[in-house]
């Protein structure tokens, strides 16, 4: 068995957070623990929510703070789903979305996500005509999305924003930013869509995931949601401060998504070259791949007598898929080298 496990099947970001980040934590005193972290003299919520508000120059009172994206999503399908609605969702997506929806009582209708060549993608027209068909009361769209790694492209969004009216969009973006931060569209899109909620994280990109922190940007017909959310007292204040350090250290986490963006490549090549195997392209900090039927079983064996733990999926659609996070660059070589070795294995290759 090997020594230590090493997890990459649940998106997490290995390479932990920014320096600045440990330094919060030694700093942390009393004010940090004892007092609330709600900013009552100024009447934001906190000096994060503002942080956030001016970055992506919107006012602070479309900001919403949540202990992570899963809890804001929860919150969003709580308030505005009722028994029997609908709500759309992708066929490839976080099983946690019927989840909510089922909770709820509303009524699931899958909208096509679609393998190409090279990588999954959104088709909008099919979209389109399911949400005229069902009238969903919301729509959930993910990107880049969780397991396929594709994103919906800004104009196909726009087009979706423009097109549908009276029904909630959630755009959840919990693996932004692994693609670089792109000229920002919130302000425009929020602007324009009063019915559309981005939610993001601190999470992935920021590898924050054990301290719960996320954020939402809210649509302007959406109040009903910000007085559901609202916390009187305020947040987490430590959180806060580790994801307002997250954010000083640009370049620490440009510097990791380098890296990542360098090792897809070589899980694409190494996946790519073995017959049977396909790994799809993704903008996400992990990637689907597809394997042989008759390997799943010893495929997984393999790997977990090295301690490299990456997800096997079972449910429809997925059967045959396994998706890996990216690690540092130190675990995708011992990955990639397993997966080379399996194949070598098994007279692949
Ligand atoms: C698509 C998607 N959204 C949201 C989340 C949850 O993120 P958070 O850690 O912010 O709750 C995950 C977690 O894996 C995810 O895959």
């Amino acid at each position: 068995m090997a020594e230590k496990t090493i997890y990459l099947d649940r998106n997490e970001n290995n390479y932990g957070p920014a320096p600045a980040c440990y330094e919060v934590l030694k700093a942390a005193g009393f004010e940090t623990l004892s007092w609330y972290s709600k900013d009552f003299a100024r009447g934001v919520k906190s000096t994060l929510s503002e942080r956030i508000a001016k970055e992506f120059g919107v006012p602070e009172s479309i900001i919403l703070l949540g202990y992570g994206a899963e809890d804001l999503l929860k919150q969003a399908v709580h308030c505005f789903l009722s028994r029997n609605e609908t709500i759309m969702i992708p066929t490839h997506s976080w099983w946690y979305y019927k989840s909510i929806a089922d909770e709820k009582g509303g009524i699931t209708v899958e909208y096509p996500m679609v393998p190409g060549p090279d990588s999954f993608h959104y088709e909008v027209k099919s979209l389109l005509d399911l949400a005229a068909k069902h009238r969903p009361r919301l729509i959930l769209i993910s990107s880049p999305n969780n397991p396929t790694g594709n994103t919906l492209d800004l104009k196909d969004l726009k087009v979706l924003v423009r097109t549908i009216k009276n029904t909630v969009i959630v755009l959840d973006e919990a693996y932004w930013g692994f693609t670089g931060h792109q000229a920002d569209y919130v302000k425009e899109l929020i602007g324009e869509y009063p019915e559309l909620l981005i939610i993001r994280t601190f999470s992935k990109y920021y590898a924050l995931a054990g301290v719960r922190i996320g954020y939402a940007f809210l649509g302007k017909n959406l109040t009903t949601l910000a007085q559901f959310s609202a916390r009187y007292l305020g947040y987490n204040r430590l959180s806060e401060r580790l994801a307002l350090a997250a954010l000083d250290s640009r370049d620490y986490y440009a510097e990791i998504s380098q890296k990542m963006i360098r090792d897809k490549e070589r899980y694409y090549q190494t996946l790519g070259a073995i017959p049977g195997f396909k790994a799809y392209r993704s903008n996400a900090n992990f990637i689907l791949a597809e394997i042989p039927e008759r390997f799943k079983a010893s495929l997984k064996d393999y790997l977990t007598k090295q301690g490299l733990i990456i997800k096997f999926f079972n449910e429809p659609n997925l059967e045959n898929c396994v998706r890996i996070t990216i690690g540092t660059e130190e675990q995708n070589l011992m990955l990639t080298n397993a997966f080379r070795d399996f194949a070598r294995d098994k007279g692949l290759i």
